[in-house]
């Protein structure tokens, strides 16, 4: 039974909490999930840095505390949204025996992206990590349980999972892994763990230019594109590859092989879509654009001899990985032969960051 709840004979100072939470690239795809959000294969992501979202959680008692359900008024971009508060209404009710607590309170949340709405780069992730990081900031502040700084990262880990899967990642600068692995002691499949400790010097000097193939919302939502691994032919193999390639890629990653972590990254992106491809009902993600920035992508690796990757999460975006000291030819490239691409010429720079903050 969980000991959080507030005494109600005590007065409450209503207050907020605000975080700033970035989105992630998976480099090992989570892909296929079972029982409470839990991942069928391990995966591996950088932290990005612009990509952000900001969520400012108010709070004051509630007057008539006494049903089981969460008040909550919800604004994105300042304006009240009715869809996303639903979502978030259910998500916090399904925290309530954790943390009994919120239903005892009048919720206000106001969140916001710092990417266009219109960008077509997935929010789940920094909007999910930034809610949990405000959920674990009201604990600590009412009941001193979360004060340890590893314990607190790693709740907000946890709550963010249970929001979104990829989300949990987000919890920690630079790269992280979730689920459970024995190349890296102290994973789990509840929780990511950081591995920038893990990881050569060059890799957090990392770009990540995002080339906006396609806004428009997905045809195949990333749930429903999990629960068609469960049909999937592949899924065994794949779960099995995932984690050949998370050990490879780890390897690659301590010593600072760029090819051999390019390799990994692209034939990962690949995989991905393939398995959308032969799921049952099929169906492909990637559009004309994709594949021409990709092999454009690939000759001009072959020409230059420069470390320039790509990697596709569940959508039509391409991400450009490539070393800081690149950063001045790939944006020439970019201008120059992909932006064309792009839907409006939009391409959204990010790279590798420091986590999440509390603002
Ligand atoms: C392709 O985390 O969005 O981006 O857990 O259902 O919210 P839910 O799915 P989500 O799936 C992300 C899939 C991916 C790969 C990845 O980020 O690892």
């Amino acid at each position: 039974m969980s000991r959080l709840i507030l005494d109600s004979s005590q007065p409450l100072e209503p207050g907020s909490v605000l975080w700033r939470s970035p989105s992630n690239i998976a480099l090992i795809k989570y892909w296929g999930k079972h029982g409470i959000q839990l991942p069928r294969n391990p995966s591996l992501s950088f932290t990005l840095a612009a990509s952000c979202t900001d969520t400012q959680l108010s709070y004051e008692l509630r007057k008539d505390p006494s049903d089981n359900h969460i008040e909550l008024d919800f604004f994105f971009h300042e304006e009240e949204n009715e869809a996303f508060r639903q979502k978030i209404e259910a998500y916090l009710t399904s925290l309530l025996p954790d943390m009994p607590f919120l239903k005892q309170l009048k919720l206000t949340i106001r969140s916001g992206n710092s990417f266009p709405h219109s960008a077509g780069i997935a929010s789940s992730a920094s909007a999910m990590s930034a809610l949990a990081l405000c959920l674990c900031s009201l604990e600590d502040r009412f009941f001193g349980t979360l004060q340890d700084a590893e314990a607190f990262d790693q709740k907000a880990s946890i709550l963010a999972r249970l929001g979104s899967g990829s989300a949990c990642r987000s919890i920690f600068p630079h790269a992280a892994v979730w689920g459970a692995t024995q190349q890296v002691p102290g994973s789990s499949d509840e929780y990511a763990v950081p591995i920038g400790n893990q990881i050569h010097e060059m890799f957090k000097d990392f770009h990540d230019d995002i080339l906006i193939v396609s806004s428009e919302e997905k045809s195949v939502s990333s749930r429903a594109g999990h629960a068609l691994m469960e049909g999937n032919p592949y899924a065994e193999p794949r779960y099995a590859q995932a984690r050949t390639r998370l050990a490879q890629l780890l390897d690659a990653m301590r010593t600072g092989d760029l090819p051999a972590f390019g390799k990994i990254v692209e034939d990962e992106a690949l995989t991905l879509h393939a398995l959308m491809m032969c799921s049952n009902p099929s169906y492909t993600l990637m559009r004309p654009e994709s594949l021409a920035i990709i092999e454009k992508v690939r000759q001009y690796r072959a020409d230059t001899g420069h470390q320039v990757y790509f990697t596709l999460d569940a959508g039509p975006n391409v991400h450009l990985l490539y070393p800081g000291e690149l950063v001045v030819d790939v944006r020439k490239f970019i201008e120059d032969h992909l932006e064309e691409h792009c839907e409006g010429g939009h391409v959204q720079q990010d790279w590798v960051g420091e986590g999440p903050e509390e603002l």
